[in-house]
């Protein structure tokens, strides 16, 4: 067990890290471009946020929460989602009374208690935007355009963007009346959580999994032909505004998300190269959340895409290469003293912005050399003996194959030569 990390968690390792970094580096850059700034919250919260955001009909609250007692038994909940914590830092700073829209990115941990599987884990990260005091149609086609351009720059292939409109609790009402019309005597044979959303929730119903409320749900009436003329004309906008950005994107009148708050634009992008676990992006609008997690009414709309599931695409598609860059100089050494130089010399080099490094474990000058070339180093020099009375060295271009003599003292401008002008002055 020592030894083993915990089930549903992977470690990233350096050999991978350097994709993510890729990837997190572009979902800032796009980020920016569409004006949303980072917000940071914490990894666990009240359980009570995620109950009454999330809703107490989900899976994710019935089932899958890493919830615990602090030592003040107060119930704390690592976040199984982004969207909660943001909600509740929205209202405790009272971000509403600055102009709006707030429009925020987070790329974070999250945890749900899930039987892991390819692309479902039970620690994953998300990278999710939350825009906050826009309730126009044009956001719903902004955040979804924002995610298509970061799939766009990551050329990937081969998505679905798939949309629905679960209208507003004036439209739900009315519905909700009808599902339990159309169900009839059949509530008895609905599984136990479908039972108990019912009652309070039969909208979910569509969303259940179960093989038995499947075949019940065949033919229910859809919200999409029960929508109240508000919703139905910001549906009809949404879809205005995708058409004129040229984004693909089909209905899909099944789609009801596993999360309680969403009203009006819900959308899924699902993704041709994942197994069983093919949505990578799942969001929609949830203008009553702020209100129900004691904030103004204040309309609300985003995000979040899956990490893990973002990368499975990447390395089952290969479309573009993630290369990493290599670091600067090794300086192998043969000897005390040209250790001792070495180190003066690595520390001048990475006060420049150039990295550098030497041997540290007594290796033999062969497999200090055959090191640096597994590490990838752009450069390796020898200081021997030899080098440290002459001050003339020999610095090999690992890449090409060439070797140049220089002067030890002019190591440093050769390489900001060498390396395109590097310095950090
Ligand atoms: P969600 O659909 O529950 O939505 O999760 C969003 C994405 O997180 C999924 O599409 C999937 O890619 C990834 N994901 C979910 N569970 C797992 C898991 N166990 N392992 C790996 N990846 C997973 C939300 O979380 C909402 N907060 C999205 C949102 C933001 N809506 C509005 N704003």
């Amino acid at each position: 067990m020592l030894t083993r990390a915990p089930k549903g968690t992977k470690d990233i390792l350096p050999s991978e890290s350097y994709s993510w970094q890729y990837v997190e580096e572009k979902i800032r850059q796009i980020a920016r471009l569409y004006g949303y700034r980072e917000i940071r919250t914490p990894i666990f919260e009240h359980t009570d946020l995620f109950v009454r955001s999330v809703g107490d009909t989900t899976d994710i609250v019935q089932k899958e929460m890493f919830t615990f007692e602090d030592k003040g038994k107060r119930s704390i909940t690592l976040k199984p989602e982004g969207t909660a914590g943001v909600v509740r830092a929205y209202i405790e700073h009272s971000l509403y009374a600055e102009p709006q829209p707030i429009k925020v990115y987070y790329i974070t941990p999250c945890f749900r208690h899930e039987r892991p599987q390819a692309g479902r884990q039970r620690q994953f990260n998300q990278f999710g935007v939350e825009v906050f005091g826009g309730k126009e149609a044009s956001l719903d086609a902004e955040i979804i355009s924002l995610a298509v351009k970061l799939f766009d720059s990551l050329a990937i292939k081969g998505l679905k963007v798939n949309l629905n409109s679960i209208g507003c609790p004036d439209c739900r009402g009315p519905y909700h009346e009808k599902i339990k019309e159309y169900l009839g005597d059949n509530i008895n044979s609905l599984c136990k959580s479908c039972s108990d959303r019912y009652e309070k929730n039969p909208l979910r119903i569509l969303d259940c999994k179960e093989e038995g409320c499947k075949a019940l749900i065949a033919g229910i009436p859809l919200i999409l032909d029960n929508l109240c003329d508000e919703c139905k004309d910001h549906f009809d906008q949404v879809k205005a505004f995708l058409d004129s950005k040229g984004i693909d994107y089909q209905i899909n009148p099944l789609i009801v998300r596993g999360l309680d708050y969403y009203t009006k634009t819900v959308f899924e992008i699902i993704s041709d190269s994942l197994g069983a676990q093919s949505t990578v992006c799942g969001g929609g609008r949830y203008d009553g959340l702020v209100e129900e997690c004691g904030g103004p009414k204040t309309p609300g709309i985003g995000f979040a895409i899956g990490l893990e599931r973002l990368m499975m695409i990447l390395e089952a598609q290969k479309a573009i290469d993630i290369i990493e860059e290599p670091m600067d100089i090794y300086i192998a050494t043969i000897g005390d003293m040209a250790r001792l130089k070495a180190s003066d010399l690595i520390s001048v080099l990475r006060k420049k912005g150039i990295s550098a490094d030497m041997d540290h474990v007594g290796r033999s000058i062969k497999a200090q050399f055959k090191y640096a070339g597994k590490q990838g180093y752009k450069f390796v020099c020898t200081i021997g003996e030899n080098e440290l009375t002459t001050g003339d060295l020999r610095i090999k271009n690992m890449k090409e194959g060439k070797e140049d003599s220089i002067r030890i003292e002019s190591l440093l401008d050769y390489l900001i030569k060498q390396l395109g002008g590097s310095s950090n002055d």
